[in-house]
């Protein structure tokens, strides 16, 4: 692309300020910020207008959910099941790991972060660990796929060569990038990351599928017979992944998707909660629970909306073939975005300040027919990384790491 083909491109979209500072720019950074202006998609930023408007949510009613003491009962089962899976290679695991983490601080990618303290415990590390349990008892690798995006990507694959996989075999793990964004303050503008460069974020980890089929991992995931893959995040370092009684729960329950939940503390708990939406799975946010809805009882006298998801799902395949055609819709989520000022110096906020635009997972699950909202023991297998100190951080996730006998 060259700067006229530019500049008519942005002025369709009313981003010509993003030539601002181009006369300034070496031949390099010239080329590069056109060749970002060709692959960036402006359109984007249109969902701004539409930002206020009601969710158009369908009618929500509760869902049955799979509960520990029916799991116990049947674990022995639901095991054999998930474990014949598993040695079968019937299940891979994707780890969504392209977020910024900019709430936890650091500009590294979380999954460094070593939350240690007489030794070395990397985030990675504790996840690798947790399906490495799976891997002793099954004998059979599991194949995993660890999505990055362009900000971290670079340092996500070299952190995993130089601490040699911790005990993962390489040729089982392959990493592959996320799409982009542009982020834009409050007014729908672009922003400048420095002067040859649109200021980008990850587009929310709802593409993962889409980005593992462009970067033909899908291929690769037919190739090897896999028919069920765990998506799980990168913060929640207590979580089992690829868990045998998760899967076996599943296959028997003939869904198209797992959702491991865990019962929330109180009605008031911050946290999106599983749901039928017109009938079909869905996942309602805390805010959009009415108090009438979350006080609700059942006939059983507990509450109707009372499991939260932990972002850790075992998806079909082949049900995520069917809705892959499918545009799931851009969320309009305040950040804080690294920019530029009015005279080009960069700026590094303490506050949030524009927007950037997120594909999400729990519109995937609202595509599908039917969902098994599976519960785990909350103090088990959920100790999310979110913020530095406080909830969700790293004091309380090694608090939990603690009771569970991991050494810090
Ligand atoms: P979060 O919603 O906590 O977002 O991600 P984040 O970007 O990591 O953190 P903040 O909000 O900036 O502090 C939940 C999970 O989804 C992944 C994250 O890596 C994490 O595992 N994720 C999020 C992606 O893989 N890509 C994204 O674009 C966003």
């Amino acid at each position: 692309m060259d700067y006229q083909q530019a500049i008519s491109k942005l002025e369709q979209y009313g981003q010509s300020h993003l030539l601002k500072f181009f006369d300034q720019l070496d031949e390099r950074q010239k080329e590069s910020l056109l060749a970002q202006i060709e692959e960036t998609d402006f359109s984007v930023v249109k969902c701004l207008e539409h930002k206020d408007e009601a969710g158009g949510r369908g009618e929500i009613t509760p869902i049955t959910c799979m509960q520990v003491d029916e799991i116990q009962r049947e674990k022995e089962r639901f095991d054999a099941l998930g474990m014949e899976a598993l040695r079968n290679c019937k299940v891979g695991a994707v780890l969504l790991a392209g977020g910024m983490g900019t709430r936890l601080g650091s500009d590294a990618p979380k999954g460094v972060y070593n939350i240690g303290i007489t030794k070395e415990l990397y985030i990675f590390e504790c996840l690798i660990r947790n399906l490495l349990e799976v891997v002793d008892r099954t004998g059979v690798w599991v194949p995993l796929f660890i999505m990055t995006s362009d900000k971290n990507h670079e340092r996500t694959v070299s952190f995993f060569k130089e601490h040699q996989f911790f005990g993962y075999a390489p040729d089982k793990v392959w990493f592959f990038k996320q799409e982009m964004a542009p982020a834009v303050d409050y007014r729908g503008k672009v922003y400048l990351e420095s002067k040859g460069k649109i200021s980008t974020s990850p587009n929310g980890n709802g593409g993962w599928f889409i980005s593992l089929e462009r970067n033909g991992l899908l291929s690769k995931i037919h190739e090897m017979g896999v028919e069920w893959l765990n998506i799980f995040a990168v913060d929640n370092v207590l979580q089992k992944i690829a868990d045998p009684a998760f899967v076996g729960a599943v296959l028997d329950s003939h869904v198209e998707v797992g959702a491991k939940v865990v019962r929330k503390s109180d009605p008031e708990e911050k946290v999106g909660v599983m749901c039928l939406e017109d009938g079909k799975p869905s996942i309602v946010e805390y805010y959009e629970l009415t108090e009438e809805m979350r006080y609700e009882k059942n006939h059983k006298g507990e509450y109707s909306y009372n499991f939260g998801v932990i972002l850790n799902y075992l998806f079909s395949v082949k049900a995520l073939e069917r809705i892959m055609s499918h545009k799931l819709s851009l969320h309009v989520v305040e950040k804080k975005i690294n920019c530029l000022d009015e005279d080009g110096n960069e700026i590094r906020p303490e506050e949030p300040n524009g927007y950037k635009f997120e594909q999400l997972v729990l519109d995937m699950i609202h595509d599908l027919d039917s969902c098994l909202p599976f519960e785990v023991v909350r103090e088990k297998e959920f100790a999310p990384i979110k913020n530095a100190t406080g909830k969700d951080s790293v004091e309380t996730a090694r608090e939990l790491l603690r009771k569970n006998g991991v050494e810090l």
